[in-house]
């Protein structure tokens, strides 16, 4: 997701100077309150929803034990108060957070952040709901233990990345959700008076509930301990190999089978992709690889600023060559660097790069750093001018993969230059998964696509190529079924979404079960759910934000020339087109 060419170079010189004098500034939290944690206002990590609302609370509690956090939602639940989980970071795109009204209360799980048991008889750990993907990859290893697949991005808490379905990427084992490593879960529910208002349930394998409650969006109550199956730690060996596209749509399901972190990042308008060969290889191997991710360190404020502004300059000149040029400029940087990738910690010296897991799977590094009155920061930190992005991010079924895959080369062909505006935020990452008995899971072996791509600072502005981006989305959630990632995403991707899991109904079973006041669902979980309205806002411009489809011209913005049109290579698409004149 990183920005420039010039940004890039320099963030080799920004780690540089990080070691000697450099340090950046950590994220804010997405909560502020006026006085004593009351009258909050909550937003995520990048500062904005989709539809660019802000969201109030009347208050925001900190539980430290399970007991604070019991006598926390049994208050509530006596009041009948609405009610959310918030995080440290707050990293999900989508409204999940908020509470509704101006009187909601926030349960924020920052100081639930412990490791409560480690077993490495059983290979099992059991911790807080707060703690972070990183704190668990560290603190799992130091008792010889890993995940095997885990998101990418090591700022997500476990309760956070469970509720929205987080991933990594293997059609192994059982597949690359933490979900599915779950073994044991305990979750705090509104309850009846004669059971103090509170009701905790300790979910293992043998209850159906834990099926509910591995993904629920927040909506079934807190959750409060998590215990997940480990594997002992390995190494792994990768490397990562640029090809031409032509044969991507018939290689990527047997790519996926034969290396068991594959992955691949896909640059359309390029006509390349970056395949990830990696996979699990003798401890007895040397290496002591790391994976720092480059667009997940920090970077320099007026870097990110600059790339930022000439990212609008192209934009607003429509300067289609222009972001080809930074798309190339900056995949061959990324690639020079080998992305983050070191043999040793320090050096990049060429691939395989050998290591072992807990420090090759995830990364983020633009967390860990100190104030530094913004010298730095995180790429989207929104007190910058940084990064500002929509996200799309979908699982369409392996069947049918290679057929959107097909349809998006066939918008390059009729576009070439189109898709050079994903080359900035490092194309499309193709990712796998597997089928889940969650409820709200995947349902079947899929190709995850996440594409991150340009937002402009005014709803109203169109963005260039405009509507090859807003066809490819509606290829893939309605064409081909997609599903979208609950925690990514713009409104649309979620319009009827429900209806695509099977299981949808026996998760409503369990919501009237544990929540049957919903107090912990809100305006937007309702609609994601089918319950109560509609995800789609339409309105002046609403297709621009993804809100809605359009159906009029005014959904786009004609007075920029812009007109709702069919699409090019979908034809059922509505998307907003530029019309010569
Ligand atoms: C840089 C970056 C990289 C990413 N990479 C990946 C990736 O590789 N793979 C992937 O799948 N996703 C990825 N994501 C997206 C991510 O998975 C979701 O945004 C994520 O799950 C959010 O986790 P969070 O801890 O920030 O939770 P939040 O966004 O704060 O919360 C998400 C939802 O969970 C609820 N919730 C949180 N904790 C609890 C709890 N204890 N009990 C009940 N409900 C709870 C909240 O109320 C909210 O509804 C990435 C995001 C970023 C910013
Ligand atoms: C838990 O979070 C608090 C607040 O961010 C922090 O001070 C503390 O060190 C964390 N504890 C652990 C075990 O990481
Ligand atoms: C893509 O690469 C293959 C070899 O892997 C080659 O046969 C083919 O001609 C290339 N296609 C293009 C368009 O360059
Ligand atoms: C939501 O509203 C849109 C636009 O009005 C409509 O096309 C769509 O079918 C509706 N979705 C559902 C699930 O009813």
């Amino acid at each position: 997701m990183a920005s420039s060419v010039l940004h890039q170079v320099l963030q080799s010189t920004c780690l540089f100077l990080l070691i000697i004098i450099v340090y950046c500034s950590p994220p804010e939290e997405p909560i502020k309150c006026s006085s004593r944690n009351t009258n909050c206002v909550i937003t995520n990590s990048y500062g904005s929803f989709p539809d660019r609302a802000t969201c109030r609370a009347g208050n925001v509690a900190y539980p430290r034990t399970e007991e604070e956090l019991i006598s926390v939602v049994s208050e509530a639940t006596k009041a009948r108060r609405k009610m959310k989980v918030a995080t440290r970071y707050g990293h999900s795109i989508p409204k999940l957070v908020c509470p509704d009204g101006d009187n909601g209360l926030l349960i924020s799980t920052k100081y639930l952040n412990r490791t409560l048991a480690i077993d490495v008889q059983s290979m099992t750990m059991s911790v807080e709901s707060g703690v972070t993907l990183r704190q668990l990859i560290n603190e799992a290893a130091k008792a010889g233990l890993a995940l095997p697949y885990t998101p990418y991005w090591w700022g997500l808490t476990i309760g956070g990345l469970l509720s929205t379905g987080a991933h990594g990427s293997s059609l192994w084992g059982k597949g690359s959700a933490i979900h599915d490593y779950v073994v044991e879960l305990t979750i705090v529910s509104p309850g009846k008076p004669e059971e103090g208002y509170a009701k905790v349930r300790r979910l293992d394998e043998h209850s159906s509930e834990l099926d509910a409650a591995r993904v629920s969006l927040g909506v079934l109550g807190v959750i409060s301990k998590v215990t997940l199956k480990l594997q002992h730690i390995f190494k792994r060996s990768i490397t990562l190999r640029e090809k031409n596209d032509s044969d991507l749509a018939d290689q990527v399901v047997s790519f996926g089978s034969k290396h068991e972190f594959a992955d691949i990042a896909w640059y359309p308008s390029q006509r390349k992709a970056v395949y990830r060969i990696d996979d699990r290889v003798p401890s007895s191997r040397s290496g002591n690889g790391l994976y720092d991710y480059i667009p997940f360190r920090s970077s320099l404020t007026r870097e990110l600023a600059a790339a930022r502004t000439t990212e609008e300059n192209q934009e607003s000149a429509s300067d289609a060559n222009g972001k080809c040029l930074s798309a190339e400029v900056m995949t061959s940087s990324l690639q020079t660097l080998a992305y983050g990738l070191t043999n040793d910690g320090i050096a990049f010296t060429g691939y395989p790069v050998i290591g072992y897991q807990n420090r090759l799977q995830s990364s983020g590094t633009c967390l860990d750093s100190r104030e530094d009155s913004m010298i730095t920061a995180c790429p989207w930190d929104p007190r910058i001018k940084g990064e500002y992005f929509f996200l799309a991010a979908f699982s369409i079924r392996l069947p049918v993969a290679k057929s959107f895959i097909q349809d998006v080369q066939k918008l390059v062909t009729l576009e070439p230059k189109a898709l050079c505006v994903l080359g900035q935020y490092n194309g499309v990452l193709i990712r796998y998964v597997k089928g889940s008995s969650a409820y709200l899971g995947k349902e079947e072996e899929a190709l995850d696509f996440d594409m991150t791509f340009y937002r402009s600072r005014d709803p109203m502005t169109p963005r260039l190529y405009e509507d090859i981006l807003e066809e490819i989305e509606q290829l893939a959630v309605f064409k081909y079924g997609g599903l979208p990632h609950w925690g990514k995403n713009r409104n649309i991707a979620f319009d009827g979404a429900i209806k695509k899991y099977k299981n949808a109904g026996e998760f409503l079973k369990v919501k009237d079960v544990y929540d049957p006041m919903g107090l912990f669902s809100s305006e937007w979980t309702d609609q994601v759910l089918g319950l109560k309205g509609n995800v789609t806002l339409v309105k002046e411009g609403c297709a621009l934000e993804g809100l809605c489809i359009c159906s009029l011209d005014i959904h786009c913005a004609p007075s920029e020339g812009y007109f709702c049109r069919p699409g090019k290579v979908y034809k059922e698409a509505r998307v907003c087109t530029k019309v010569k004149k």
